[in-house]
């Protein structure tokens, strides 16, 4: 692999937002949402210590490698900052509230959907406004499973796993009603044209609240590719507390990988509005993405095949590192499959879909040697301060889901025991990862 000076900057978003959007404010909030939940994540990840893996994934594939390490002590103030961020899910908490922890909010958006004989009620607000964009928040519905998953025990831990739990169901919850039909699925309540008009309350708003829909006509791969991937990730959180709602997600996931990839097409296409707001730059990641999760949840090698042999050389991008977000879906396939090769079973993985497999693991490699300062292929997209700095369009966003990356890495170096990671003849340990990854949390 070539060594990588600069990680691709992210595609930045579209100039029709800087044209049609008249007050920065406005701008700033398109974007916060994910903001807050990188956050989040990333206080997370670090308050969890260095953490053996051996028993995460519970459902998923056995591990035959176990780790030496045991979780850390309890860092007071990373679990404090932790419950506080939880508040964010309930406080962006559309419908009607069960054990409402916000005083201030209540219940709002009650009839979305109702157009339709929809209950598309519950779902997440955006952030700084009142629409429920579903690509995006499909995507914070995927790495809070994937959290859950590996770091589930030491939410417990800190009395927070609950809370987590609830706040992934309160987003499926609106992913399962969203879909209706096999083809079908909505992907957007609310105009955010006439909702950006007024800065109001979500229980007081009286705006129309249209519900927008890709199906095999106008088809969306992205976003049908991602909520997928939230409901197969979600499966797997919820197996052993709630084998039907688990089932359930599973085969909602199912069908909508299945209608992403037979109708392919980019949902920015099909419904131009959403292009102001979260453009989709691409559905070949989230369709690798998907499958990945898929075969995770189902096991079925089908979906191992898909990825591999079938679409890696298709969509991969291989040698071609890229910034993990809402849009890009590519760094955290390749982190999510090279943990396979740390401490996944292989058995029954032909050479040649290991080969792509390996593929992946290299490029997730890739990627952590860009992100420590260290090695010879670091990113110079990083402030003198050492934070990683990739645009001024929520700049922590980009920071924050590589440290998520960073920390997943060093933790599945530490619990297969893996000693090295080589960088253009540079090496580094899971502890320079776990290193890098406070940096950006704590300066
Ligand atoms: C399919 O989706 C498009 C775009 O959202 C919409 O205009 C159209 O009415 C939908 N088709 C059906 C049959 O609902
Ligand atoms: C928006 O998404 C479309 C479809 O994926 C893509 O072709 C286009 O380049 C994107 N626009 C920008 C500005 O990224």
């Amino acid at each position: 692999m070539e060594a990588i000076k600069k990680l691709k900057p992210p595609k930045t978003p579209p100039k029709e937002v800087e044209a049609i959007t008249k007050n920065v404010e406005v701008k700033k909030n398109e974007f916060w949402g994910w903001c807050v939940l990188a956050s989040f994540l990333a206080l997370l990840v670090i308050s969890c210590g260095v953490y053996t893996l051996v028993k995460l994934f519970p459902n998923f594939l056995p591990h035959n490698k176990p780790g030496p390490n045991r979780p850390g002590p309890i860092a007071r103030n990373y679990a404090d900052a932790l419950g506080i961020a939880f508040q964010f899910f309930d406080v962006q908490r559309s419908g009607k509230l069960v054990n409402n922890r916000i005083s201030w909010r209540g219940d709002s958006a009650l009839r979305d959907g109702s157009d339709r004989n929809l209950d598309l009620s519950k779902g997440l607000y955006d952030a700084g406004d009142n629409v429920k964009f579903g690509f995006p928040m499909a995507f914070t519905a995927t790495l809070l499973s994937w959290a859950i998953l590996e770091y589930g025990e030491r939410m417990a831990a800190v009395e927070q796993l609950g809370q987590a739990q609830d706040s992934l169901k309160w987003i499926t919850d609106f992913l399962i009603n969203a879909h209706p039909s096999p083809n079908e699925l909505y992907v957007q309540v609310g105009d955010p044209d006439l909702d950006h008009e007024c800065w109001e309350r979500p229980e007081g708003m009286s705006e129309r609240r249209p519900a927008a829909q890709v199906n095999a006509s106008f088809p969306g791969s992205d976003v049908a590719a991602e909520v997928a991937a939230a409901m197969a990730s979600a499966s797997l959180v919820f197996k052993k507390i709630d084998p039907d709602y688990s089932f359930t997600l599973r085969t909602n996931a199912e069908e909508l990988f299945a209608f992403a990839d037979l109708y392919r097409g980019a949902y920015s296409v099909s419904i131009p509005q959403v292009k102001k707001f979260y453009n989709s730059t691409g559905y070949g990641d989230e369709l690798l993405w998907a499958a990945s999760w898929l075969y995770y949840a189902t096991r079925d090698p089908s979906y191992l095949k898909y990825l591999t042999v079938i679409n890696g050389d298709v969509f991969g991008n291989w040698g071609d590192p890229s910034w993990f977000s809402w849009d890009d879906k590519h760094a955290g396939t390749q982190v999510l499959l090279a943990r396979m090769n740390f401490l996944g079973e292989k058995d029954g993985i032909s050479p040649d879909e290991n080969a792509k497999l390996q593929m992946y693991t290299r490029m997730a490699q890739a990627t952590m040697c860009t992100l420590l300062p260290g090695s010879p292929s670091a990113t110079s997209s990083r402030t003198a301060g050492g934070l990683i700095w990739v645009s001024e369009w929520n700049a922590l966003q980009y920071s924050l889901a590589a440290t998520f990356l960073a920390v997943l890495y060093s933790d599945y170096m530490a619990t297969s025991q893996v000693q090295t990671l080589f960088c253009d003849g540079t090496t580094f340990s899971s502890k320079d990862l776990r290193h890098f990854a406070i940096t950006q949390v704590r300066n």
